[in-house]
C-alpha cells in the first residue's frame, strides 16, 4: 500500500480519540454556520463539499504538516456522525433510492421503482427512538403522546414523517428521499424520460421564456422534471418559487427566493397560505415565477393574473390525467375562486396565461410500482380560443 493509499484509509491515520475530536470540532463550526443552519441553501452534493473543506481545515489546523485528504469513507462516517442519521444515511445518499420506510426495527426502501425489504436493521427500539430524537431536535419539533405526529424534513431536504403509537400499532417513519429529485435535464434524458429532440424543445422553452404547465398524476415525476428545467434559467435572472416543501432547490443559482407555505401547529398559531405566498412574491418583481404545485383556487387565479401581466418564463406543475385535462384543472380552480366569471372568460384567461403544457405518462408493473416515466405530450396552447370557444391546442 502506498503512502497515499494509507493516508486516504481513516483507519490508518487517526485513533478513534482523534477521530472524535475531529469530528466533534466540526460539529461545532456545522452548528453556528448559516448555510448548514438554512434548510434552503445547500442541496447535498454541496454540504458534502462544505463539509469535506470543514474537515480538511480542522485537520490541516491540527496536524499542519500531514499531507491529507479526506476519503470517501471518512466523508460518510463524518456525515453520519455529524447529522446523526446513522444508518439511513447510505440511503439518504443512494441516487436510487426514492423512499425509505422504518416500522419499529424494520426497514423497507424503493430502490429503482421496487420495493426492498431489509429486516430488523436496528439493534433496540431505543436505536429508532435515537433517530426521531436526532429529527426533533434538528428541526426544533416535537413529537409526542399530546401530538403522535411530526411532519418535517431533514437536514439534506428529504421529507420525513413520523406517527408513534398508540395512533399507531408501531412507530412508522416514512422518508421521501430529496436526494432522488436532484437530477439535471440530462440525467432525465439518459433515464429516458424524453428523445434528443424533446431535450432541444425544452432547453428551447426555458430560452423563449415560455410559460410552462407540468402535468401529471402523483409521482409522475412532474417537480423533478420542474428542477431540471429551472436550473437551466439563466443565472441573471430573478426566481420567486413558492413550495409546499423545500423540494425544488436551485443549489448555485444567485438569485432564487424560497417561499414556502406553512400550516397552522403548535410551534405556529397562523398558517401561511399558497395565495398569501402568490400575492407576496407580484410586490417582490421576480423575472419568474414557480409554483410548486397549484391546488389552491385562490392562488391558481393570482397566478394566472400574473401570467397575463409579464410574467414570463413561470412553470409550475398540477395534477391532471392529461394535457388538457391539466387546462382544465386549472380553469376550475381559477372559477372556484371567481365563481362570477364564465367558463369562456376563464379559458382565454388560462389559454393566454399557459403557453405550453408537457404531460407525464407513468407505466406501472403489477405490483404497481412506477417503472418507466415519459414526456408523453408537449402540447401548445394558442393564444386565442377555437370557434367552438376551447383551447386550440397543437400537439408536438
Ligand atoms: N425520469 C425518472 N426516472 C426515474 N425516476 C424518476 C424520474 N423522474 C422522477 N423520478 C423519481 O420519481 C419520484 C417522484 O417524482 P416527483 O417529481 O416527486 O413526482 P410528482 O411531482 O409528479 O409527484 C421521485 O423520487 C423521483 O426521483
Ligand atoms: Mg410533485
Amino acid at each position: 500500500m502506498s503512502l497515499k493509499d494509507r493516508l486516504l484509509d481513516k483507519n490508518q491515520i487517526f485513533n478513534p480519540e482523534q477521530e472524535k475530536e475531529i469530528i466533534t470540532a466540526v460539529k461545532d463550526k456545522v452548528k453556528n454556520d448559516k448555510d448548514f443552519l438554512n434548510p434552503f441553501s445547500l442541496n447535498r452534493a454541496e454540504y458534502k463539499d462544505k463539509l469535506f473543506m470543514l474537515i480538511n481545515s480542522e485537520i490541516y489546523r491540527r496536524f499542519p504538516l500531514l499531507e491529507f485528504e479526506v476519503s470517501q469513507d471518512f466523508l460518510e462516517y463524518a456525515i453520519s456522525e455529524i447529522f446523526g442519521l446513522g444508518v439511513l444515511e447510505k440511503y439518504l445518499s443512494d441516487k436510487k433510492v426514492t423512499d425509505i420506510f422504518i416500522q419499529d426495527r424494520e426497514m423497507l426502501v424503493i430502490s429503482n421503482g421496487e420495493k426492498k425489504y431489509l429486516g430488523e436493521v436496528f439493534g433496540s427500539i431505543d436505536e429508532v427512538l435515537l433517530i426521531i430524537d436526532r429529527i426533533k431536535a434538528s428541526s426544533g419539533k416535537t413529537v409526542d403522546q399530546r401530538m403522535p405526529f411530526l411532519n418535517t424534513e431533514l437536514y439534506d431536504g428529504s421529507r420525513c414523517s413520523i406517527v408513534i403509537p398508540p395512533v399507531s400499532d408501531r412507530i412508522y417513519i416514512s422518508i421521501r428521499v430529496f436526494n432522488c429529485l436532484d437530477f439535471e435535464l440530462q440525467d432525465l434524458l439518459e433515464l429516458g424520460m424524453f428523445n434528443n429532440g424533446i431535450f432541444s424543445v425544452l432547453k428551447g422553452l426555458i430560452q423563449d421564456k415560455k410559460n410552462i404547465l407540468i402535468a401529471g398524476s402523483m409521482g409522475s415525476g412532474k417537480t423533478t422534471l420542474l428542477n431540471t428545467l429551472a436550473k437551466l434559467i439563466p443565472k441573471s435572472e430573478i426566481i420567486n418559487i413558492i413550495q409546499d416543501l423545500p423540494e425544488i432547490k436551485l443549489g448555485s443559482h444567485p438569485y432564487v427566493r424560497m417561499l414556502t407555505t406553512r400550516p397552522k401547529s403548535r410551534e405556529a398559531d397562523n398558517d401561511i397560505s399558497q395565495d398569501r405566498l402568490v400575492y407576496e412574491t407580484l410586490r417582490m418583481k421576480a423575472d419568474r415565477i414557480i409554483v410548486g404545485e397549484v391546488r389552491d383556487c385562490m392562488a391558481a387565479y393570482q397566478m394566472l393574473q400574473a401570467l397575463n401581466t409579464g410574467h414570463r418564463g413561470s412553470f409550475s406543475t398540477i395534477h391532471s390525467d392529461s394535457a388538457y385535462d391539466g387546462l382544465l384543472r386549472l380553469e376550475m380552480l381559477a372559477m372556484e375562486y371567481k365563481s362570477n366569471l364564465s367558463s369562456s372568460v376563464v379559458k382565454k384567461i388560462v389559454s393566454r396565461a399557459i403557453d405550453t403544457v408537457l404531460f407525464l405518462e407513468c407505466e406501472k408493473d403489477e405490483n404497481l410500482n412506477i417503472k418507466n416515466r415519459k414526456i408523453s405530450e408537449i402540447v401548445l396552447v394558442d393564444k386565442h380560443l377555437n370557434e367552438a370557444g376551447d383551447y386550440k391546442l397543437s400537439c408536438l
